[in-house]
């Protein structure tokens, strides 16, 4: 598009603080997407059971019922980049890739609806996608929300590859404006913080928080233990701007869960899961659920490590400390006083017996106890100063999740969620 007409951007300017408060995600979105594993793989020839493809998310949205992931809360199948035609139709509407989406879009959504799940889809705030496809230029804003509502979408992931830091100013307000006055609710994804370096002042995220309901800040995480490192580094590093500003309806986006793909070993494929938990990042798997091992099943199904994710205060946790010994400790404040603890090795050798206390963590005089999040035992008797030795391997964690005895003669509301099944963790 030309020049932006002076009026366009005094208008989206006057109207920025319109909020996209429509109730959605009080805890953090949890499903499935397409990216880190299936990527832009269009080849249905060659490659049908894995291309970007209406059978795909089928796939998918059947192992999801069947396999017990909606029951615990994996409820939104979200299409990635690679779903559009090259081209818009005559009405100047985005279609799928007629060959790859024969059923069209509505009739995707209707399958996924009728298992009780949720529709997620993507688009591009510029010229063109990542991938090259049809962007969504500020003119058009308009008509791809109502195209989305139109077809039943619950979830809007939008990206914001080939456009400008004024597109991006403009385009982000406008879409959460249009998505709003489509009367749909839908749950508004911005990738915006990514392209002005995830960090203030560049990026404001009261703004973002009133606009989106998350947003991705950092890099795309790529399937390997150092990517994974270096998106929790960068996140610990910057926890005092990013920390505060996450709550109900508005969370950081620190990208996919890659557990049960080829990068990570079971003890790295944990320290994901521990650490999304403690950040309060959404749960969204990307791996392939028609093959997934056992192990890495079992961590992903962790009803622990979900409900202390998935916890109602919404309060992100926290990196406490980073130890010459390269054990870092995180923590997490959850509803009821309890509180999760992870402990998390970043050595390369072997186990390492870490000494600390709860009180060294800053915790009050009391009896405490302890659940092992991933041992799955209990450690009783437990006083703020009781001296406590872990094994923590290397590239792995301890997940803890604490409360005082006095207060729990039985067992916490979180423990109780977890052992009986609820379908929700609200
Ligand atoms: C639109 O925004 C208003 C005001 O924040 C909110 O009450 C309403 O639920 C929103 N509706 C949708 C569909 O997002
Ligand atoms: C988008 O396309 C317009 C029109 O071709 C061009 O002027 C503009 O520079 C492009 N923007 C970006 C960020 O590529
Ligand atoms: C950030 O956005 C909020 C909400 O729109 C606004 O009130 C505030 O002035 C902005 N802060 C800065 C530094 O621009
Ligand atoms: C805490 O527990 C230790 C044993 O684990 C015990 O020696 C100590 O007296 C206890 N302290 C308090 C204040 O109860």
């Amino acid at each position: 598009m030309g020049p932006l007409p002076v009026s366009q951007l005094l208008l989206a300017l006057i109207s920025l603080t319109v909020a996209l408060d429509n109730g959605l995600l009080k805890t953090p979105p949890m499903g499935w997407m397409a990216w880190e594993r299936f990527r832009c793989d269009i080849n249905c020839i060659d490659d049908p059971k894995n291309c970007i493809s209406e059978s795909l998310f089928r796939d998918m949205a059947d192992r999801l019922v069947e396999d017990g992931w909606k029951e615990l809360g994996y409820e939104y199948v979200i299409i990635d980049d690679c779903w559009m035609s090259r081209l818009r139709d005559e009405q100047g509407r985005l279609q799928p890739e007629s060959f790859r989406f024969p059923g069209g879009i509505p009739k995707l959504a209707r399958y996924i609806h009728d298992r009780g799940l949720k529709l997620g889809i993507y688009a591009d705030m510029g010229n063109y996608t990542c991938m090259g496809y049809p962007g969504t230029t500020l003119d058009n804003i308009e008509i791809d929300a109502q195209t989305f509502a139109s077809w039943g979408v619950d979830y809007l992931k939008f990206d914001g590859c080939n456009s400008n830091p004024v597109e991006q100013m403009l385009g982000y307000p406008l879409m959460s404006k249009a998505l709003n006055a489509t009367g749909r609710p839908m749950v508004y994804s911005c990738s915006w913080p990514v392209y002005q370096g995830g960090l203030p002042p560049n990026v404001n995220y009261t703004l973002l928080g009133d606009i989106c309901h998350l947003w991705r800040n950092y890099d795309d995480i790529q399937d390997s233990w150092d990517s994974l490192q270096s998106i929790i580094d960068w996140f610990s590093n910057n926890q005092d701007d990013l920390q505060p500003i996450a709550g109900p309806g508005r969370w950081n986006d620190p990208d996919m869960l890659i557990i049960g793909n080829f990068g990570l070993s079971l003890d790295q494929a944990r320290s994901q899961m521990a650490i999304w938990a403690i950040m309060a990042s959404p749960l969204i798997m990307s791996n392939d659920l028609r093959n997934l091992d056992n192990s890495a099943r079992a961590i992903l199904q962790n009803k622990v490590a979900i409900g202390i994710n998935q916890d109602p205060l919404g309060i992100q946790g926290r990196r406490l400390l980073k130890e010459k010994s390269q054990i870092e400790v995180y923590w997490r404040p959850l509803v009821g006083s309890t509180s999760a603890l992870v402990f998390l090795s970043r050595r390369t050798d072997m186990p390492y017996r870490y000494h600390t206390s709860l009180a060294k963590l800053n915790y009050d005089a009391g009896n405490y106890r302890a659940y092992d999040v991933f041992g799955g035992s209990l450690v009783k008797g437990l006083n703020a100063t009781t001296e406590l030795t872990l094994s923590i391997n290397p590239s792995g964690v301890v997940m803890w999740y604490v409360y005082q005895e006095t207060q729990y003669k039985e067992e916490t509301e979180t423990l109780h969620r977890a052992k009986h099944g609820h379908h929700t963790f609200l």
